[in-house]
Parts: C-alpha cells; structure tokens; sequence
C-alpha cells in the first residue's frame, strides 16, 4: 500500500498506517512500540467520560502518557454531549493533542446507555458531542461502523454529519454492530464514506495481513488503514508496511514492554498486559498451548520473564509462525 503522511490540523501523522484503540492493550508501553514501529497514530483505550467526571481512579489512570509519546490522542467514551465537551476542555486532557470520539463500540451495556455505536441512531446527539469537544480547540477525530445493523448501512450519511459538525478525520470499522468483531469488512460502505467527505477516512476492519492492507485500501479509496487485532499479534506489521527499520525480535520488544511498564504501572498491571500481549503474539503458532499455561501461571515479573525468556528465545521455532 502506499504509505503516505496525513495532515490533521497542525499536526502531521508520520504514516497512514494507524494502531486501533483497545480496552485493555493500548497502554503507553504498547503504543510507544506501535510508534516506534513506525504508526502513524495511537489511541488510548476508550476512557469513560463519566468515569472522568466522577473521578474514577481506574479510569484517570487510562490516560498515563510520558513527554516521550510522540502524538498524544485519546479516546473518549460518552453519549452526553456537555460532560463530552466539559471532559475535552477539561485539564484532564491537556497533554492530549487529538480526541477520538468513540461512536463505534458495540458492548450491551455501552450500547443500552446510549454511549460507543448507539449515537449512530441519534445523529443529532452524534453532531452535538462533536461540536462541543470542538470547542477545546483540539483535533477532534470519529471512530464508527458502517451502521447499526447489517441490512441498513449508512456510513457516508454518517461520515457527512461528522464532516460538518467538525470532525477533523474519521475512522470506520467496516462492520455493523450486530456483527461484532466477525465477518469480512463492508469495503464498498467506507468506499461510499471516503467519497463523500473531503477529510481523512481511515478503513478498519479484518486487517491481518499485507495483503488486506492494500486490499482495503484499494477496495475503500481510504487515506490510510487502521490495524487492531493483528497489531497485537504482529507488531512487526507496521514496519513491513510502513518500511521504518527496526532489528528487533520479538524477544527483545516483550522485555522493552515489561520494563516499561513495570516503570510506570502495578505489578498486577504489568503482569495481567505482558501475559496478555506475549499470548497474542503467540497466537496461530503451533504448540504453544503447554508454554501459554505456564506463561499465565507465573507469578511474579521475574517468573514472567523467565517464562518469555524460555518461550521467545531458547525455543522460538515452537512459537515462529
Ligand atoms: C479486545 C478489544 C478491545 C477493543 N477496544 C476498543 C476501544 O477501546 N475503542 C474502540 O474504538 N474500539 C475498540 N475495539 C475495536 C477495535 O478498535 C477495532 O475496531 C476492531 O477490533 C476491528 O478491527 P480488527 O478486525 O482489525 O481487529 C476493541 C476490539 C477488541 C478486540
């Protein structure tokens, strides 16, 4: 795919190669490696806007970042339009410089309260959180779904509303709600988006490999890709694409990840991400299923990094894919 910089505002995006927000993976360690790989953008998880307002800790905590992080984007969750803008023009986000807007999340319970792929039914509503997380001053982004339920899209009416409530870039995951995470991408939905805006459309979706990436882009016309899933499985996957230069082995990245993280987070915390990310990057290998028991099972960092140290390098062809 071509790889190409994406102007939003006064900033530039490196690559258009993005990194997805994840609820529990895109902390700071991992997005600095998906910068470091070469993304072009990273996103926290989705931070509850609520939980913001009622100072949740659990949730204030999703928003660590370093001076290091080279773009600092964040994305909310929310479906009341004056907590959305009160929280984006709060001091909370004063180190973020983009504010993605979750419009996309399909989980019951967020669904139910009207919050995450919910405000795709209440366009209005949509329009108002957008314009009043405008007013901060911040580059505003949207993150949807080609719609609600599969036999009734309608992403390029919806991209349109963002444009004009002042989104400044918008990403869709060619899915519906009601398909979850499953199903081949609905490229000819973000194709329509893509053509009926002038600002950046990012195509998401089914990206687990080189040949999706360019079969999106092709298919969709989009400005750039965003990858979720297989980023955790295949970090390298940004600099294949993208063509940044890195030496490392998948060795090397997981212990960079637990000593950066075990720097800035809990031990429960670095324990829970570390065996999470390494069983990711395990994933589709052949028998790894007795290592990946005994990777949950350690206990304490330095067991976890023994455990890394005897599955990543004394017998990485058991886990080479
Ligand atoms: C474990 C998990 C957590 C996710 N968390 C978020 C989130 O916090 N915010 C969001 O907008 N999307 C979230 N998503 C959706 C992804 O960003 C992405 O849109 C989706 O996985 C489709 O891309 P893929 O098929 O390449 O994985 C999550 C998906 C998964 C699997």
């Amino acid at each position: 795919m071509e790889i190409k910089s994406i102007r939003l505002g006064g900033l530039l995006l490196p690559s258009n190669v993005l990194m997805a927000p994840l609820a529990g993976y895109t902390c700071y360690p991992f997005r600095m490696l998906a910068y470091e790989l070469g993304a072009g953008l990273c996103f926290t998880e989705m931070v509850s806007a609520n939980g913001l307002k009622y100072e949740d800790r659990a949730t204030r905590r999703l928003l660590f970042t370093t001076r290091e992080e080279p773009i600092r984007a964040v994305q909310l969750l929310g479906g009341h339009p004056a907590v959305m803008g009160q929280m984006a023009g709060s001091e909370l986000l004063k180190d973020f410089a983009v504010i993605d807007l979750n419009m996309g999340c399909p989980v019951p319970n967020v669904f139910k309260s009207g919050e995450g792929s919910a405000l795709m039914l209440d366009q209005k509503r949509a329009s108002a959180i957008i314009q009043n997380c405008k007013k901060s001053g911040k580059i505003v982004t949207v993150k949807c779904r080609t719609g609600v339920r599969e036999d009734e899209m309608f992403a390029a009416e919806f991209a349109r509303m963002c444009e004009a409530s002042g989104a400044d870039m918008i990403t869709i995951h060619g899915r519906s709600r009601s398909m979850m995470y499953d199903g081949t991408p609905y490229y000819r939905e973000i194709a329509q988006a893509k053509a009926a805006v002038g600002i950046p459309v990012i195509a998401n979706g089914g990206i687990f490999s080189i040949e999706d990436a360019k079969k999106m882009m092709e298919r969709t016309g989009a400005d750039g890709v965003m990858l979720a899933r297989y980023g955790l499985e295949h970090p390298f996957i940004f600099q294949e694409l993208t063509g940044k230069p890195c030496q490392k082995t998948a060795f090397q990245i997981l212990t960079e990840q637990l000593d950066l993280t075990k720097q800035y987070y809990d031990e429960t915390y670095t324990l829970i991400y570390i065996k999470k990310l390494a069983a990711y990057m395990m994933k589709k290998r052949r028998g790894t299923k007795h290592y990946k028991e005994r990777l949950y099972k350690s206990g304490s960092i330095q067991e976890l990094q023994e455990m890394l140290r005897l599955i990543f390098l004394e017998h990485p062809k058991e886990t080479e894919q």
